[in-house]
């Protein structure tokens, strides 16, 4: 099976040799790929949705491997009991969903290594993880057809980030120091800089959001001022 870069990536994190759990599944390739290729005995393929499993139920039943990957409907973590797998990731969907899907299910999330793929707000995920005791090990960018991924690998342990904006920006990302974490930080600049451009033109008052994308976008400019940045 060829598997895309970006989930390629994400199945060198996952720990060999032990049970594994793929969130929002949908067409499934992620489980196939790790059983394929003898990374993990069994892997448990969840989906929110009766239509993406069923999809995915097929293409594992066509490869022959129901033996191997258990097939669950369910929200986020529900599916899962404490302790069943080693690696959980989660991967294609919105990081404000990730974040919930983690907080929602602690028994069963600190557990385990997170390999998270979100596709928005990975901001606001990187907070989360910080805040609720979650402590980010790995981080790395992938591009695919010219747009960039965000993978962010972490466990149960304290962050020692003391800075709030370069936590919520990637901070292993960030001291990567390559052509693709600076190619990322003008990604964000110029987002950051549309968001200040729309909460400006608003009718309503966002002094509080104004103030805090400027303080974003000043460290971004910051960074990018003195890369590379001398590695710690
Ligand atoms: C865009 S697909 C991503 C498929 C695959 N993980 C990937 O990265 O290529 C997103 C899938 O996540 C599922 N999903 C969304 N929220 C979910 C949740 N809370 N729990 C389980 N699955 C969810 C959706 O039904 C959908 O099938």
């Amino acid at each position: 099976m060829q598997l895309s870069a970006r989930l390629k990536t994400m199945a060198s994190y996952v720990i060999s040799g032990e049970p594994a759990a793929d969130i929002g599944t949908d067409h499934a390739q992620l489980p196939i790929y790790l059983v394929l290729n003898n990374l993990c005995p069994r892997v448990i393929a969840t989906d929110l949705k009766e239509m993406p499993l069923s999809r995915a139920r097929k293409v594992v039943v066509d490869y022959g491997l129901l033996d191997k990957i258990d097939l669950r409907l369910g929200d986020g973590l529900y599916p899962l009991k404490p302790g069943e797998v080693k690696s959980v990731v989660i991967a294609g969907i919105g990081g404000n969903n990730i974040a919930e899907i983690i907080k929602k299910r602690p028994e069963v999330a600190r557990e385990v290594r997170l390999i998270l793929q979100p596709m928005a707000d990975s901001f606001d995920l990187r907070i989360m993880l910080g805040a609720n005791g979650y402590q980010i090990i790995e981080e790395e960018l992938v591009i695919e057809k010219s747009r960039l991924y965000e993978i962010i690998v972490a466990q149960a342990g304290f962050i020692t980030i003391a800075n709030k904006i370069e936590l919520g920006l990637g901070p292993l990302l960030i001291r990567r120091g390559d052509e693709l974490a600076r190619k990322y930080l003008i990604t964000q600049k110029i987002k950051y800089e549309k968001i200040l451009l729309n909460l400006s033109r608003a009718q309503k008052m966002h002094e509080e959001k104004i103030r805090e994308i400027k303080e974003i976008l000043a460290f971004i400019e910051e960074v990018l001022a003195n890369w590379p940045i001398p590695r710690r």
